[in-house]
């Protein structure tokens, strides 16, 4: 709840200015007073009327306006909130803040608090995966500004992918978050979850079994502590948390790939059931069956994702998690397998038949550390989680 919780909303140029109106009445229906900042390009999207309407203050829109400066100065603006949340934030505005310019009232604010700042990225694909946007997000995470999406999808302007800003309940669980006391406020943990699929030909593909049950529930108690979190999942039957920066993968490549993008990041849990192979020539038509003649199929070995980011030498997380699904000498097979991907921690489990650990509601761990091996009562997959999390932030404490 963000009961009496002051934000100073920044509403940038893009056509996601229309979903800041409905941000700015659910902010304010959890009991948060909202202060709206409209950008010159904003008001091309959404008027400076609807925006104080819904805020029920007046909009802030021109540095220079003395009026506004008698009453209050931008210095103080930007600093009686408890947190500035820019949605949409253009690639311009992450620009500028990235450089420190100061050359109109958002990029000033911006510039002169001491609040946390949250952004909801919005912009077209191209812009999103240029260069010069990466090299400014990379610039932003470091002086510790938080981020909520951008989420791929269906674009405005007719293309697919990365862009789109996050959904307002998604934008106000990154907001909660942002502002909770939960201990690990102000920390990114990226998760991976569910299976990948390795295509054969267009209709049909390898996998491993997995819900995304637990990875869900792990990226789900993370949030709660008050975590930035990366959820990067292959097709799951579980739907993804709230809260969470969603990326959808279909392969163990693209899962290493948006892996790497989501980096740096103060932990990483691979819950995922990662393809240990795939398809090495995956046919891009449809394999016809021919009078009983099989076809052959020839594997190649997919990247480990969980050991490539444990021995990485730079931008490694402090703390690297995997997870280990056994059948036998689970104990042991954990901790050789703890030394040979490098990662600090493995949580391992037993999914030999008739555990009913697999695709259910329940789980039995053994924590590996440098320590040693640490057995937990089988308990829910919630309660794993929320254990799991505990751990991590005491970890990184
Ligand atoms: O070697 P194995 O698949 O049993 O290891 C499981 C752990 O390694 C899990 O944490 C899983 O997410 C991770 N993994 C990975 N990339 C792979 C295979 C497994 O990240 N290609």
């Amino acid at each position: 709840m963000l009961a009496s919780r002051r934000i100073l909303l920044i509403i940038g140029g893009g056509i996601a200015a229309y979903k800041a109106l409905d941000l700015i009445r659910r902010l304010r229906e959890r009991g948060a007073s909202v202060t709206p900042v409209l950008t010159r390009a904003g008001a091309e999207f959404v008027t400076p009327l609807s925006v104080s309407a819904l805020a029920g203050q007046k909009v802030f829109a021109d540095l220079f306006d003395l009026t506004d400066e008698a009453e209050m100065g931008h210095i103080e603006l930007s600093r009686s909130a408890d947190l500035i949340v820019v949605a949409p934030a253009t690639a311009d505005l992450m620009a500028k803040m990235a450089h420190g310019h100061a050359d109109d009232l958002a990029s000033t604010l911006l510039l002169a608090t001491d609040t946390p700042v949250l952004l909801a990225p919005a912009m077209n694909v191209r812009m999103w995966q240029h260069a010069a946007t990466q090299r400014n997000l990379a610039t932003l995470r470091a002086d510790g500004i938080g981020f909520v999406g951008p989420n791929e999808g269906d674009m405005a302007c007719g293309e697919h992918g990365p862009g789109r800003m996050a959904e307002v309940p998604e934008i106000l669980a990154a907001v909660e978050a942002a502002l909770s006391d939960g201990p690990l406020r102000g920390r990114r943990v990226l998760v991976t979850s569910g299976p990948t699929h390795e295509p054969i030909d267009p209709v049909r593909y390898i996998a491993n079994r997995s819900s995304g049950a637990q990875g869900t529930a792990i990226a789900r108690a993370l949030a709660a502590l008050g975590a930035e979190v990366v959820f990067v999942t292959g097709p799951a039957t579980v739907p993804p948390p709230g809260g969470v920066t969603v990326v959808r993968v279909e392969t163990a490549r693209e899962m290493l790939a948006a892996v790497e993008r989501a980096l740096p990041a103060d932990a990483a849990i691979f819950a995922a059931a990662v393809a240990d192979w795939r398809v090495a020539q995956a046919s891009g038509r449809k394999i016809k069956k021919s009078g009983g003649a099989l076809p052959v199929l020839e594997f190649a070995e997919n990247p480990d994702i969980l050991e490539t980011v444990s021995r990485m030498d730079k931008g490694r997380p402090p703390l690297v998690v995997g997870f280990a699904a056994e059948t036998h000498d689970v104990v042991e097979h954990a901790t050789a397998k703890r030394a040979r991907k490098g990662c600090d921690w493995i949580l391992a489990n037993d999914v030999s038949a008739g555990t009913g650990i697999m695709g259910g509601a329940e789980n039995a761990v053994t924590l590996i550390t440098e320590e040693g091996a640490e057995s937990w009562p089988r308990m829910g997959k919630d309660q794993v989680a929320a254990r799991l999390a505990e751990r991590i932030a005491r970890a990184l404490a």
